[in-house]
């Protein structure tokens, strides 16, 4: 083997020790999510929460019996977990950001818009509340209906299609 040869795989040598440090930054950085990340992160686990509370009703309201508690207690997660989600749509957390998310850019082209589809979804979850806490199936049932209605509302404005 020539000198050239051997000082070449020494280089090599060295550059792959470079990439692996460069590796190991950027996993640590990664380690530490981006405010956009955590948002994202923390509104679609409260999206998919929204979506086990409903489906926990849903699957009352056609076994024909209504747990009342249960009830109460999925509708207090709709509420609740609605009225946290306005806080983390952050002007950055959209596709902008580079990560995987169904937010369309309407979101913050049109904030007016999305704050009120989300005041709206409140509104009714409220009222689910209101309604489940009286264990009445046929009004539980109508008032279901009213929250998934605004649901599906965000959905066709700001959601990118699956
Ligand atoms: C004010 C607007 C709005 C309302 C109201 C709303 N959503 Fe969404 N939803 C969105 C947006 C925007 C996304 C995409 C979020 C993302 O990927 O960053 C989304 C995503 C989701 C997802 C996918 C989450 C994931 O894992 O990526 C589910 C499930 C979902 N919504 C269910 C619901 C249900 C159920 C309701 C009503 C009980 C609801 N949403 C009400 C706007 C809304």
């Amino acid at each position: 083997m020539t000198l050239t040869r051997k000082l070449s795989l020494a280089v090599l040598g060295m550059s792959a020790a470079v990439v692996d440090v460069t590796g190991t930054m950027a996993a640590t950085a990664s380690a530490a999510p981006s405010p956009a990340a955590a948002a994202i992160a923390t509104r679609q686990a409260n999206f998919k929460k929204m979506g086990g509370a409903m489906k926990a009703l849903k699957d009352q309201l056609a076994s024909g019996t209504i747990d009342k508690a249960k009830a109460v207690g999925a509708a207090r997660t709709l509420a609740a977990t609605g009225r946290a989600q306005g806080r983390l749509f952050p002007n950055g957390s959209g596709a902008s950001s580079g990560i995987k998310t169904g937010a369309l850019p309407a979101v913050w082209s049109n904030r007016t818009q999305f704050d009120a589809a989300l005041k709206a979804y409140v509104v009714q979850a409220d009222k689910l509340v209101a309604v489940a806490g009286t264990g009445n199936a046929a009004a539980i049932g109508a008032q279901f209906k009213a929250v998934g209605g605004t649901c599906a509302a965000c959905h066709k404005q700001f959601r990118a299609d699956d």
